[in-house]
């Protein structure tokens, strides 16, 4: 940290999480060590976990989670900003019990009502114009984008894709050689026919320019990456409104109209991964897209579709679908009786509750706050997002914009022993991810952000040799 920053006052009397009147059950499970050593042992180690000391967690209620002891915390994170309505939602266990005893499975050779009535309150969910009105229901965001690239291929006879650097589309082959980030992307992978160009991350311009002078050069490039290194026709472009895993990167408002002309204009189809963004997240609009103005030909979904449910889909229009009919194409699990149910209950509550609404009001809040403690944290270099769906990137310095890595690790350590999770990603690993459950209160956003305050002081005195 250099040394023309202020120092941040000793922290204050924290506040207390507000209080739930939900009271866990006794744990009575294995003990943590135990636990951990048979992940150890049994499971692939390609699965990471958060925290120096991995975090065992046995219950969950609306914003809340219980560790093995009974300590609760705060979910910044919402499961990787997969719980939108609320950890074990009653209304959705309820409905779920309920369809779990009656009937789980046969495939979709069969009939079964819930699945069309979620396509159709899909189809209700779309921009009114938008003739996005057919769903292939999916296990995740990975196959959903797989099933979206698939379609766009078929659909215009290209094969050329445009991706995003620092954007995440999954874990599966055709989702990671979307994704151009090297830590994420194994070597083996394949990256034919894809070409990355470069998202709107305005605070780390690779072209060194600064927006609103720059006209907008990253949407603008790609043209000339669409003319120079494709065959000149494109199948697709794939892109997050608001790029999650890459560290919640919020481009400049035109940055999605100029790149969707584009593609257009080589005869590509435009795809929006909603997984993170969507169902309300960003406050303003049910779906990202719909901040920036712009109509894709296909979305895609998971994670806060379902609450948690293993469940994704992607929605297009019936001409571009059709194509998908040309081959016998089969998903065993894709649209399940129980998944579709907690589909279905899920985005009931959020139409019923206001659950856009709050991420709209708490966000703003949240953000604000956040806002103003950059004002007197040297570590935050940038606040970014909207709604429920934020970010806060952290630097060693604020004029070279040096990433503060270990600072970012160590805020999420001791924000974890003050009763609050959040997340971590970025471009360079350095920006803390806000995307708590939609149901969280004012009060939570307080208790989060005095959380930071204090964590964020402590850090930097430590990184001063302050005591
Ligand atoms: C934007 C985005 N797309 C796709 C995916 C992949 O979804 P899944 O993990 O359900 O396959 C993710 C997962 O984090 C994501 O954030």
């Amino acid at each position: 940290m250099s040394d023309n920053h202020p120092r941040p006052a000793v922290p204050r009397v924290r506040r207390e999480l507000p209080v739930t009147d939900h009271v866990p059950r006794p744990y009575d499970g294995p003990p943590r060590a135990k636990v951990l050593a048979l992940r150890k042992q049994y499971l692939t180690p390609g699965l990471l976990t958060y925290y120096r000391e991995p975090l065992l967690l046995v219950e969950g209620h609306m914003q809340y989670l219980w560790d093995e002891t009974g300590t609760r915390y705060l979910d910044g994170f919402a499961g990787i900003v997969s719980v939108s309505v609320g950890h074990c939602h009653p209304e959705i266990v309820r409905r779920v019990q309920q369809q779990i005893g009656m009937l789980q499975h046969t495939t979709t050779i069969y009939l079964h009502p819930n699945i069309g009535e979620f396509g159709r309150r899909m189809a209700e969910h779309m921009p009114a114009d938008s003739g996005l009105s057919v769903s292939y229901f999916t296990n995740s965001g990975s196959e959903a984008n797989e099933i979206a690239v698939l379609s766009a291929r078929e659909f215009t006879g290209n094969v050329d894709v445009i991706s995003l650097r620092n954007g995440y589309h999954g874990g599966t082959q055709g989702a990671m050689a979307l994704t151009a980030v090297g830590t994420w992307k194994f070597k083996t992978s394949p990256a034919a026919n894809i070409k990355h160009a470069t998202p709107g991350y305005c605070y780390r311009c690779p072209y060194g320019l600064t927006y609103p002078s720059c006209d907008v050069r990253c949407a603008k490039d790609v043209e000339p990456l669409i003319r120079y290194e494709t065959s000149g026709a494109v199948a697709a472009f794939i892109g997050e409104p608001i790029q999650g895993v890459g560290g919640v990167v919020t481009p400049p408002p035109e940055y999605f109209r100029i790149v969707y002309e584009i593609v257009r204009q080589h005869g590509g189809l435009c795809i929006a991964d909603e997984v993170q963004t969507g169902f309300g997240r960003t406050g303003t609009a049910f779906w990202g897209f719909e901040n920036w103005g712009v109509k894709p030909d296909l979305v895609t979904m998971a994670k806060g579709i379902g609450n948690g449910a293993p469940l994704g889909a992607c929605v297009t229009t019936p001409e571009i679908a059709a194509m998908m009919a040309r081959r016998v194409h089969f998903n065993t699990f894709g649209g399940n009786p129980v998944s579709v149910t907690q589909g279905l209950a899920t985005l009931d509550i959020i139409d019923r509750d206001g659950i856009q609404q709050n991420a709209y009001a708490v966000g703003t809040h949240l953000k604000q706050r956040l806002m103003e403690l950059a004002e007197r944290q040297p570590l935050i270099g940038e606040v970014r997002g909207m709604g429920l769906m934020l970010g806060v990137e952290l630097v060693r310095d604020r004029v070279t914009k040096e990433p503060a890595n270990t600072a970012t690790a160590d805020v999420l350590e001791l924000a974890k022993e003050r009763g609050l999770l959040i997340g971590k990603g970025g471009l360079l690993g350095n920006t803390l991810r806000i995307k708590p459950p939609m149901c969280i209160t004012k009060d939570d956003a307080d208790f989060l952000v005095e959380t930071l305050d204090e964590v964020l002081t402590l850090v930097t005195r430590r990184n001063q040799g302050t005591p």
